[in-house]
């Protein structure tokens, strides 16, 4: 019997259970047997699979993170050569990787190798360059935007400014649209910089209206005067630093430069866990199904996208870049980051202050 493998790499994220339920029910109403991989590569390094079969998947598409586990393993060139051959070993009719920009990546560099390979893009940070949106994000901006709805009243009732970070790195996808969507009073995101001057002349201008309070939603990637902050400054496997920390010193900064008592907010985690939203849902299985009708038409190499209303397939390499290894110094590969553009975070203004 042909066989369709799958595994989910890099941080979890609401609706990747509807993908892997979508691509085991597809795949075994097409004849294929399905196996998932265990913790991302790392799974395929050890060999470590599972069947994936109708009563396994049964009952987990409403679940948050993943059943198959997963892991930021980052295979160097020799352990590369490790997966290729496990995978030609098992003779599998394709590869299902579903990720962020590390996992496409990987799946990129074993597409080269002969690896039939397929891509299904998934972040909360949205920041996938080629399809319109990833699952994950619909139901991180739901948390994150009830999150700044609740801070409203105590942010009222102590006359305070609330500074709540948000994750995205490169992109501030989540903090823009939970925002917009919350009534946020400022949004700071890693795309468009703004002096800390600036910053606390919004803050002013608000209070000097008669507001009493403030809500800043900020991007765990947005750099103060043009420095990042961190929680580590240990890279992981794909030489990224762990961010953290931005929402408290511009809560610092914000008190001391306009003497208004001022608190962070971290969501952090809570962003990426629990049930997803039914958009979420939805995206994830419509990523599924035609990641497999991709490669039963032997269209490998190729990862699903929305585009509009449709999900269609484009090149991996389409949305792949070189860039410097933060941790090696070489050239390495990684997709593309969609950020956030100009006319959106134009919108986002009218309300600022
Ligand atoms: O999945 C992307 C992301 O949510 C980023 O926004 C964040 O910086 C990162 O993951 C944190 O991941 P972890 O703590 O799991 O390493």
């Amino acid at each position: 019997m042909k066989k369709i493998a799958t595994l989910t790499g890099g941080g979890d994220c609401p609706g990747l259970n509807a993908a892997i339920r979508a691509v085991t029910r597809k795949a075994l109403l097409e004849g294929y047997e399905v196996l998932g991989f265990r913790n991302g590569w790392a799974g395929v390094l050890k060999r470590d699979y599972f069947p994936l079969t109708r009563e396994r998947v049964s009952g987990i598409l409403h679940l948050g993170g993943t059943i198959l586990g997963t892991s930021r393993t980052n295979p160097t060139d020799d352990q590369l050569d490790t997966l290729v051959e496990h995978i030609q070993s098992m003779e599998l009719a394709a590869l299902i990787a579903i990720g962020g920009d590390d996992t496409l990546s990987v799946a990129s560099r074993l597409h080269k190798r002969g690896v039939p390979v397929i891509g299904i893009p998934k972040t909360i940070d949205n920041d996938i360059d080629g399809t319109d949106q990833t699952f994950g994000f619909d139901t991180a901006i739901n948390i994150a935007a009830e999150a700044i709805d609740r801070l409203h009243s105590t942010a009222e009732s102590h006359s305070r400014v609330l500074v709540v970070e948000l994750m995205g790195r490169q992109a501030g996808w989540i903090a823009l649209e939970a925002g917009m969507a919350g009534g946020a009073d400022l949004v700071l995101l890693p795309e468009f910089p703004m002096s800390l001057a600036e910053i606390c002349k919004i803050i002013k201008r608000r209070q000097a209206s008669g507001k009493n309070f403030s809500i800043v939603a900020v991007a765990e990637g947005f750099k103060l005067e043009g420095t990042e902050v961190t929680s580590s400054k240990e890279l992981d496997a794909f030489g990224h630093v762990r961010l953290g920390g931005i929402g408290e010193v511009l809560c610092r900064e914000i008190e001391k430069i306009t003497g208004i008592e001022s608190r962070a907010v971290v969501l952090g985690h809570i962003q990426r866990g629990g049930t997803p939203s039914a958009y979420d849902r939805v995206l994830g299985t419509r990523y599924g199904v035609k990641a497999v009708e991709l490669a039963m038409k032997g269209e490998f190499g190729k990862m699903v996208a929305l585009r509009g209303p449709d999900v269609i397939g484009i090149t991996i390499d389409s949305v792949i870049v070189e860039v410097t290894d933060k941790k090696t110094g070489k050239p390495k590969l990684r997709v593309r980051n969609r950020c956030v553009p100009k006319e959106l975070y134009d919108v986002a203004k009218v309300f600022f202050g």
